[in-house]
């Protein structure tokens, strides 16, 4: 973090700065006198712009009063749902590898956390796509189970959940009566829709008021927002209640300015995220040419979000290699051993930096892995 000069490929945002029509806007809520106290659950106005976009976007009616709860980022949005669901000694099924936030969280309740490694599937050719090994999610399922959580589309995989699999998390769901929770923050970063811009179905389209799901989410990552710390979860009726009650202890709510200008996000944002996500492909595919030039190394082409998370043969130790990385060429990305089961032998890079940045930074990172001797 203090070495000059790093080309930070680790970190999970763009360089990009959030869109100027959305400072304004806060800037606006500012001079408006938005710098009060909301209530705990965010504003109402805020609430129901979701709810819009909800039905809008995805076709899902939601009662904006009582199924939905700002939060002061995604990560919070995980946080409150987390401990709403968990008491000490429970367990919880976790997808990985996964950003280790979810993880870290469920042993802060003093609730075992079970990884559960998502299998890369294979042909003899190529990798071609992650899934989930639902056999192995059965076998895990114990008296104190109480909630899994997976990611789609997912960091660091990129993989998205197919309607198939979300009918089944949700089918497994239900038989065990576990909380399912669904962490979808990178939704409106889909490169395999019906269109640039299209959104990843949420759960919610497949779920029922009456289930035990519940979504955490983020303007993060769809509006290069991810310093202003605004989110919001969608869950059950009761489960929101209370999230909203905890949120009073924790950080009560998010910023007054920053939801209104969130509102404006979602209101205007449609043109901001195609362009975005253009240049995201772009790179996209730019950083997948590079990677697949080299030997030993193999990564399927992700269908969302904005992380490779290649494996190179013989890699055992990836906190080291990125060590040396970092020490010898000032590239940074993360180790795969830091996304839990199944991250060892891998590598993330985030591909949402400008060209001017990923460019040298690629040249290096081949240059490094060609040469070997970091075994
Ligand atoms: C999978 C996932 N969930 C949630 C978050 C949290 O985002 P934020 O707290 O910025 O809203 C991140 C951020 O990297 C993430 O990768």
């Amino acid at each position: 973090m203090t070495m000059e000069g790093v080309y930070k490929l680790y970190f999970g945002e763009s360089n990009i700065p959030t869109p100027g029509f959305i400072r304004d806007a806060a800037s606006r809520a500012m001079n408006e006198g938005f710098t009060y106290y909301t209530s705990n659950a965010g504003l109402a106005s805020t609430r129901e712009a979701l709810a819009g976009y909800y039905a809008a976007k995805h076709g899902v009616e939601l009662d904006a009063e009582s199924e939905i709860v700002v939060t002061t980022s995604g990560v919070q949005a995980l946080n409150v749902a987390i401990r709403c669901t968990l008491d000490p000694g429970d367990e919880a099924l976790v997808l990985t590898p996964a950003w280790p936030n979810g993880t870290s969280i469920v042993q802060m309740c003093n609730a075992t956390p079970v990884q559960m490694a998502q299998p890369l599937e294979r042909t003899a050719a190529e990798a071609v796509r992650y899934t989930i090994n639902f056999d192995a999610l059965e076998a895990a399922v114990t008296p104190r189970t109480r909630l899994l959580l997976y990611t789609s589309p997912s960091n660091p995989l990129g993989w998205v959940a197919s309607e198939t699999e979300q009918l089944r998390l949700l089918e497994f769901a239900r038989r065990h009566k576990l909380w399912l929770l669904a962490d979808e923050v990178y939704e409106r970063l889909w490169y395999d829709g019906p269109a640039l811009g299209a959104v990843v179905p949420s759960i919610l389209r497949y779920a029922t008021r009456e289930d035990s799901v519940i979504v955490a989410q983020s303007f993060s990552k769809s509006y290069c927002m991810t310093g202003w710390r605004v989110g919001w979860l969608v869950a059950r009726a009761d489960l929101a209640g209370r999230a909203r009650e905890l949120n009073e202890f924790i950080i009560s709510h998010a910023p007054s300015f920053g939801q209104r200008a969130a509102e404006t996000a979602l209101r205007d944002g449609e043109a901001f995220i195609v362009r975005m996500l253009e240049d995201y492909r772009s790179n996209r595919d730019y950083c997948l040419s590079v990677l697949r030039e080299l030997p030993g190394v193999t990564v399927p082409e992700p269908s969302g979000a904005f992380y490779l998370f290649p494996r190179i043969e013989g890699l055992a130790d990836s906190f080291g290699f990125c060590k040396r990385l970092l020490l010898e060429t000032k590239v940074g990305l993360a180790p795969g051993v830091a996304f839990g089961a199944g991250g060892e032998g891998n590598v993330r890079l985030c591909y949402a930096s400008e060209r001017s940045i990923l460019e040298p930074a690629m040249e290096r990172v081949a240059r490094f892995i060609r040469q070997g001797g970091w075994a």
